[in-house]
């Protein structure tokens, strides 16, 4: 076969494209591991940033390693000395039972999509715009130095203008005041929905209470800035300038995710626990 031959050309061509696509599928496959020890680690240092354990640069705010930039080996130390992950059957708040589902390779953004692992869930009670919502969701619990549960971190998602918002919300014991929010994942416009990230912003949220005293939900986003007189300011939250619409979908992932259909059950058993009238109830 002539060198200048058209089918030399697409001998080599072929031969090319098929050593790269070799190389590639290795490299993805090969990395996969790795992706996943990073996405892992990246959720814990989320967690540690919502519960006030690290400060969004990364360095340790409580203590005996406070001031210490968090490396992953310290992120991994905080997480096992202060966190216990658990996964619960959203539907009734209990933990999950460990021989129907394993908590170390469950991912429940696989399992929002699987029909046998998620709801469908109606389109007038989907407040979040998620069309399904996996049957089985992470909490975490936060531990003070001396094993105590000292606050709860719940995971939330739903729709803000452009993009699904990832976020996690930290609450206290009584499971109806919050005490902190963080968004780790959207695609909302830089300055305007984007400024869901802005730590001025999250700072608004410690103190809210979610729930009335008859366990409804009040928590929301109020367009503008609330009164102090307005005797629902416990329960509102400073809309973003011109970002209504991302403000109204935090608003809506919020009370979806802490609603009766999702972690309802788990933080009303809390609140029950911390009244002290759940010794008997599970
Ligand atoms: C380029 C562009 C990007 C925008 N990005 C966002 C956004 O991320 N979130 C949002 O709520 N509104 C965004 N808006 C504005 C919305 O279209 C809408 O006007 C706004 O939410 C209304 O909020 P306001 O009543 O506070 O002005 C964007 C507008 C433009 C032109």
């Amino acid at each position: 076969m002539k060198r200048d031959s058209v089918p030399h050309t697409l001998l080599v061509a072929t031969l090319l494209c098929v050593v790269c696509s070799v190389f590639v599928a290795g490299a993805a496959v090969g990395l996969r591991p790795r992706q996943l020890a990073n996405k892992q680690l990246d959720q814990k240092k989320n967690v540690l940033i919502v519960a006030g354990i690290l400060d969004t640069d990364g360095i340790v705010q409580q203590g005996q390693l406070k001031g210490k930039a968090a490396k992953s080996s310290t992120i991994n130390q905080l997480f096992e000395q202060r966190i216990q992950k658990r996964l619960i059957d959203l539907k009734t708040g209990e933990q999950a039972d460990p021989k129907i589902i394993d908590g170390e390779t469950y991912d429940p953004r696989a399992a929002a999509r699987n029909s046998e692992w998620s709801i469908f869930i109606e389109p007038s009670e989907d407040l979040a715009k998620i069309k399904r919502r996996e049957k089985f969701a992470f909490v975490y619990e936060i531990l003070d130095s001396e094993g105590n549960l000292e606050q709860i971190v719940l995971p939330v998602y739903g729709k803000g203008l452009w993009s699904t918002l990832y976020g996690l919300l930290a609450l206290s014991t009584d499971g109806r005041t919050v005490l902190g929010i963080t968004f780790y994942e959207h695609g909302e416009t830089p300055g305007l929905g984007a400024e869901i990230e802005n730590p001025t912003w999250r700072a608004l949220w410690s103190g809210k209470q979610l729930f009335d005293e008859n366990g409804v939900i009040e928590l929301e986003v109020v367009k503008g800035k609330p009164s102090p007189d307005d005797p629902k300011i416990k329960y509102a939250v400073d809309g973003i300038s011109g970002a209504t619409i991302t403000s109204e979908g935090v608003s809506n992932l919020i009370r979806y995710w802490l609603g009766p259909d999702a972690f309802g059950p788990y933080v009303q058993k809390l609140h029950r626990q911390w009244l002290g009238e759940g010794a008997n109830d599970g």
